[in-house]
């Protein structure tokens, strides 16, 4: 749950942030490149994400891990986000919420209830109570995320905080582009 939550706060941060400001705005679609576990893994609870692209407009994701908190609405989360700039990722900015549940709710409405009725939430909101977590071959439609943005490769880090304390965290490769419906599947690049 938390890796997802991660996801999809980090997708959202980023396609938030970077769909309503700075330059070189236009209509495109967003991509996960690749997801991978932050540096110091160790630092941070423990869970198994793999990732298998559909099409070019969905990616499916099978989650497992034991959730031994409730995850509620004592939460934060923040993300800091990078983008790609002659050939090294500069920081661009730090997108916080003091509740994550709330974040997601506001930005991933549909993709989040979606999400957790698969995983057998009813009803499909937070808190989440703890215990164990499997979620096989979600799909994630990346065609509900802004289709306005900057162009352009972005790295984020996403962090979940609880009290102070960062106990989750994941690293997100994300492309917005101006793809059209017949490109190649060309995307499929790795970065670490
Ligand atoms: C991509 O895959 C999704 C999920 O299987 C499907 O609904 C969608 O129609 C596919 N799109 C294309 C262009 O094949
Ligand atoms: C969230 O859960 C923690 C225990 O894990 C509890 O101490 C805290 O009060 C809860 N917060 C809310 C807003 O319910």
């Amino acid at each position: 749950m938390l890796k997802y939550v991660l996801i999809s706060s980090t997708i959202l941060g980023v396609a938030v942030v970077f769909g309503f400001q700075g330059l070189m705005l236009g209509p495109g679609q967003w991509l996960v490149l690749d997801i991978v576990p932050c540096d110091n893994p160790e630092l941070y609870w423990p869970v198994d994400i793999s990732r298998q692209k559909i099409n070019r407009t969905h990616d499916s994701f099978s989650i497992s891990m034991d959730f031994d908190n409730e995850l509620n609405f004592s939460y934060a989360g923040f993300v800091d986000a990078y983008q790609k700039l002659d050939g090294g990722f500069k920081f661009y900015q730090k997108i916080e919420s003091d509740c994550t549940c709330t974040f997601l709710k506001k930005y991933a409405k549909e993709n989040m209830e979606r999400f957790l009725a698969n995983a057998h939430y009813d009803p499909p909101d937070c808190p989440l109570p703890a215990g164990p977590f499997r979620v096989t071959n979600f799909v994630m439609d990346y065609t509900e995320l802004p289709k306005h943005g900057v162009y352009g490769t972005f790295l984020a880090n996403a962090y979940l905080v609880y009290k102070e304390e960062k106990v989750g965290c994941m690293k997100i490769i994300l492309n917005f582009d101006e793809r059209t419906e017949d490109d190649d599947d060309d995307d499929d690049f790795d970065f670490f």
